[in-house]
């Protein structure tokens, strides 16, 4: 097996702003696109052609990726006019697909772990597919599985809308961590140009005749679907990638930073290439900072992630938020989110002196990109 296809074409919607100029899949983790992470996580496992399954904003993702050459591995295309669902849009790369058994991915995971075991286990357990899947506390947002204990062969499978717990207790359960393999046979249940989904339309009708088992995968796993899951999900991989780095490094700090001896980086931290910070600022813990960024003295900034060229100016307090690329930020502006309630800022946002973007519990704070934030929200 040497193929791949990602799911890149959904509209993001619970990710707005951010999903406004840029599609779900390109949406950074740790500096680097969802779907690249993605990609050369399957190049590592040994899968040498990926097909991106991509509908909403799919001029953005081919001039992004082009062919492939760059990440060292053959990229390919379907032509999704409309948004086909997840099982229509597979069946576009059907005459890609059909000769062997190959990864499918839902481009919005966040997740590193071997595809090698889950291949081995789907070789061995001979059904016609095999669903990588995780326990979580709550299963209710996620597609449930449910199986034989011993073998993993699955009963049943009950999309988010479809699954309630019973007598009402929210129990910890496996649920479908969005990697798959499939036989090309799977291409039989689902009909040509016709919108359907995967996980409502066809395995419900594949489990009746056919073997599909799941497979536990250990390690780091988060789906990006809101932005406090995406703050979580790149936190999450930031101290992965440490965790697995030779050596005791707490941050991911290139080499390029100009970082001000009085500043402080609390750990874990994340600074891309080219970012000046300059002096008293205090920055994390967990902060990761794209590229070309400038932050002017005595700014502190925790639990955020700001995205590529972003000017910050002096005596910016910066907390529970997410700035998108391009952002303008004016001395002492205070952008602070609440628990789950992140204050948002998508491309281009300007936010003027003094300005105070205070979330309130249960409110989010988010502005669209292009906008001049003049008035205080507290
Ligand atoms: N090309 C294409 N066309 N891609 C699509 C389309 C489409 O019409 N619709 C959705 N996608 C892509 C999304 O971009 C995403 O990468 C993936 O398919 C899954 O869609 P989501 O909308 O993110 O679904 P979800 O998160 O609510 O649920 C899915 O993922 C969970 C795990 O993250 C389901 O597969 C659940 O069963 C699963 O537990
Ligand atoms: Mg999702």
């Amino acid at each position: 097996m040497v193929k791949g296809i990602i799911l890149s074409g959904g509209f993001g919607t619970r990710l707005r702003p951010l999903t406004c100029m840029i599609p779900k899949s390109l949406i950074p983790v740790v500096n680097k696109p969802v779907i690249e992470r993605q990609i050369l996580l399957l190049k590592s496992s040994g899968v040498k052609e990926v097909v991106l399954a991509v509908s909403v904003m799919s001029d953005i993702v081919k001039n992004y990726f082009k062919d492939g050459k760059k990440l060292g591995i053959k990229i390919s295309y379907t032509n999704e006019k409309h948004p086909m669902g997840t099982a229509g849009a597979i069946k576009l790369a059907e005459a890609y697909l059909e000769n062997d058994n190959f990864f499918m991915l839902n481009g919005d995971v966040i997740l590193n772990f071997n595809f090698k075991d889950m291949l081995n286990f789907h070789k061995k357990s001979n059904g016609i597919g095999t669903i990588a899947s995780k326990i979580v506390e709550d299963p209710s947002p996620y597609g449930v599985l449910i199986a034989n204990p011993e073998t993993n062969q699955l009963y049943k499978f009950l999309e988010k809308d479809e699954y309630s717990p019973l007598n009402g207790k929210i129990i910890p359960m496996p649920v479908n961590a969005g990697v798959y393999i499939l036989e090309p046979d799977i291409f039989s249940y689902i009909e040509s140009n016709k919108k359907a989904s995967i996980e409502k339309d066809i395995f419900p009708k594949v489990l009746v005749d056919k073997k599909v088992y799941h497979f536990p995968i250990t390690g780091i796993w988060k789906d990006i679907g809101k932005p406090y899951e995406l703050l979580q999900g790149s936190i999450l991989l930031m101290n992965d990638i440490l965790k697995n780095l030779k050596g005791k490094r707490k941050s991911l700090t290139d080499n390029s930073a100009d970082i001000a001896p009085t500043t402080k980086i609390f750990p874990p931290c994340t600074i891309g290439e080219n970012v000046v910070i300059r002096g008293m600022c205090k920055i994390g813990p967990n902060v990761i900072i794209g590229d070309n960024v400038y932050i002017d003295e005595s700014t502190i900034i925790k639990e955020s992630l700001i995205y590529n060229d972003t000017y910050i100016s002096k005596n910016v307090d910066i907390q529970s938020s997410i700035i998108s690329d391009n952002c303008l930020i004016e001395d002492r502006v205070q952008l602070r989110g609440k628990n789950e309630n992140l204050v948002i800022l998508a491309s281009y946002v300007k936010v003027l002196r003094n300005i105070k973007l205070i979330a309130k519990e249960g409110e989010s704070i988010n502005f669209c990109h292009h906008v001049e934030v003049n008035e205080s929200l507290n």
